[in-house]
């Protein structure tokens, strides 16, 4: 009998820039947040079926058949089915160092790293593409509807480009980069803040798809120049995200502060990721002054802060056998 342990891993994300724009049909970049992650072991035990452990959130429970309608009992089964096999025994732990409901892709990065795993304990390795595509079925039952966006980052662990109504596109840039992730600690329901934005565009189409169609361009330019290996030019294409975010009316005052902090302290540009009127600040920097930044940050009001390297090209095989 196996009594390996098994071991996978998957990033969180966040999102670079084109943030809301992206609803109305322009481009949004997210980046993979490769030291922020989510780790799922696989201990086997003789009993028959698997235990299934999420001591962050507190929950624990036997698969089959786990807790009706459960995201998670839903991929164990899909992704077992998909590997050709209908039980699995013994012991499914998953830690999470990545923040719930902050836009970071915690639910993708979970689903990543069960798939990854029971993978690795059936003796199987799934591509990308896979895993990417079976992460998407458990982001369905979690959120109704979502883009693609967060499975895509998190399973190919690239940037990733990103249309409505089209595939997401990996890309590679061309020279790594450092950001500095801030958490505001205010959580401002994503769903929300989207629709308060829907009732402005409706009240002034005009003025907000002028200001939708500027946040496309910025983020065009923003690809061509980390392709380009061009990271300084990128610093002031986000600060000017950052400035029509807050014309579009889902900045905050904290948030503003978070944002100004990093640019005293030396970041080449800072801005919201995501939804906006709380969640996280990120703030483009170069390596030697990422503590300097992230300090800053904490300083001004974050509740926490996470460095990370977005890498040109990442060996993605995030399983080991222990
Ligand atoms: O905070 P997040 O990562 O859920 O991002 C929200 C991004 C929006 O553009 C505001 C909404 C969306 O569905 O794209």
């Amino acid at each position: 009998m196996d009594m390996h342990t098994y071991q996978a891993s998957a990033p969180a994300k966040v999102i670079l820039c084109g943030e809301h724009a992206v609803v109305y049909g322009y481009p949004a970049i997210a980046v993979p947040v490769s030291d922020v992650r989510v780790t799922a072991t696989f201990h086997p035990e003789q009993t028959g079926y698997l235990l299934v452990d999420l001591p962050d959130v507190r929950e624990s429970w036997r698969w089959p058949p786990g807790p009706t309608g459960h995201p998670l009992a839903l991929l164990i089964r899909e992704t077992l089915a998909y590997l050709g096999r209908a039980h699995l025994s013994g012991r499914l732990v998953v830690r999470s160092q990545i923040p719930i409901g902050g836009g970071m892709g915690s639910s993708a990065a979970v689903a990543t790293a069960v798939v990854r795993v029971l993978a690795a304990a059936t003796g199987q390795t799934l591509g990308p593409e896979d895993v990417s595509r079976l992460v998407y079925r458990a982001e369905e039952v979690w959120h109704g509807t979502p883009s693609g966006i967060d499975n895509t980052v998190v399973a190919f662990e690239r940037p990733v480009w990103f249309v409505r109504g089209h595939p997401p596109q990996p890309f590679y840039p061309a020279r790594p980069f450092t950001l500095v992730i801030a958490d505001s600690g205010v959580s401002a329901p994503t769903r929300e803040v989207v629709l308060d934005v829907r009732r402005r565009w409706e009240a002034d189409r005009a003025h907000y798809d002028r200001l939708f169609q500027a946040i496309g361009q910025v983020v065009r330019r923003v690809r061509e120049a980390l392709e380009a290996g061009d990271i300084e030019t990128v610093g002031p294409l986000l600060n000017e995200n950052q400035q029509l975010l807050e014309e579009i009316g889902v900045s905050s005052p904290l948030l503003e502060r978070l944002i100004k902090a990093a640019r005293d302290a030396g970041a080449l540009g800072a801005k919201l990721a995501g939804a906006g009127r709380g969640g996280n600040v990120i703030a483009l920097v170069v390596p030697e002054d990422a503590t300097r930044v992230a300090d800053a940050m904490r300083r001004s009001g974050a509740t926490r802060t996470f460095v990370t390297v977005v890498q040109q090209q990442v060996g993605q095989e995030q399983t080991l056998k222990a």
